[in-house]
């Protein structure tokens, strides 16, 4: 596997894979690679030729409050497991390169009404981030394909959107939330816990089953949110929100509706701010 930096040789290196007719997989990361990611790498090995993962620890998604500056780098480990999954090419930018007038004077993408609610809501601008440093990836590497985690399941749903919208020539595919053996969704931000809050953070997703139990079973959907937070706030969680949402567009589902839908969760545990969710269907 080869590391490039630069924009120039990651064109010509993809600019020759594809005159010899290969398909590009790409999947754009954070860093801080855990299993999650590698299945995404691998599910990327499955369905292209040619595999790019690129690590950028992208300033425009992060809050004023949040945790840009700990977030964990860690490139050489990266790129041993990179390797391992099958990744062809890792692509590891500099600012400069993805922001070349600055990061605080970029062109910046909006993807309306989808960004307004659940983590649209509380984290400001960081939906316009992702769609911002994703398009500006998409430009660079072209990919055929891109592969992105369940797990933030809303950022999904904004690139798909922000992909059809701007008519970009990429198709969007998704790999299963990977979790831990207590059900614990694997996140680069599961190393900021104490260890007793590690044990806590499990129910989340009991919390989230829960609430696809008692809709199925005809429980109203207020209540069964409203009982969900109640849970999370007395084991200790500050919870953002326990919502219940149509898959497909995020919207509030009317009463009665059971079907597509999704339980997402965000909450805070101490200092580390944990987000979940579980498709019904
Ligand atoms: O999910 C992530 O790791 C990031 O939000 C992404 C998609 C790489 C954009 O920086």
């Amino acid at each position: 596997m080869q590391t490039l930096q630069d924009a120039a040789s990651l064109r010509a290196t993809i600019r020759g894979w594809r005159a010899q007719g290969h398909m590009v997989g790409f999947v754009p990361t954070l860093g801080n690679l855990h299993a999650g990611h590698h299945s995404l790498v691998k599910l990327a090995r499955a369905r292209a030729d040619r595999v790019v993962a690129s690590v950028f620890v992208n300033p425009t998604q992060f809050g004023p409050n949040e945790d840009f500056e700990r977030y964990p780098r860690t490139l050489a480990q990266d790129q041993a497991g990179l390797a391992e999954s099958g990744c062809d090419l890792l692509f590891a930018p500099d600012v400069a390169t993805l922001y070349p007038f600055g990061a605080d004077k970029s062109v910046s993408l909006h993807v309306p009404e989808l960004t307004d609610t659940l983590e649209g809501a509380h984290r400001p601008g960081h939906f316009d981030g992702v769609a911002t440093v994703v398009c500006k990836l998409f430009n660079l590497v072209q990919p055929d394909i891109a592969i992105f985690g369940q797990k933030d399941f809303q950022q999904l749903k904004v690139i798909e959107r922000m992909v059809r919208d701007l008519s970009l020539p990429v198709k969007v595919m998704s790999g299963p939330t990977q979790r831990a053996d207590d059900g614990l969704a694997l996140s680069s931000r599961n190393q900021y816990l104490s260890v007793s809050d590690r044990q806590t953070a499990a129910l989340i997703y009991e919390t989230l089953q829960q609430m696809r139990d008692l809709i199925a079973k005809g429980h109203a959907r207020k209540v069964v949110e409203q009982a969900a937070a109640s849970k999370l706030e007395r084991a200790g969680f500050v919870p953002d929100y326990a919502a219940i949402r149509r898959a497909e567009d995020l919207a509030e589902p009317g009463d009665g509706e059971r079907e597509g839908l999704v339980a997402l969760i965000a909450a805070r545990l101490g200092t580390t701010r944990l987000i979940d969710n579980l498709l019904f269907d």
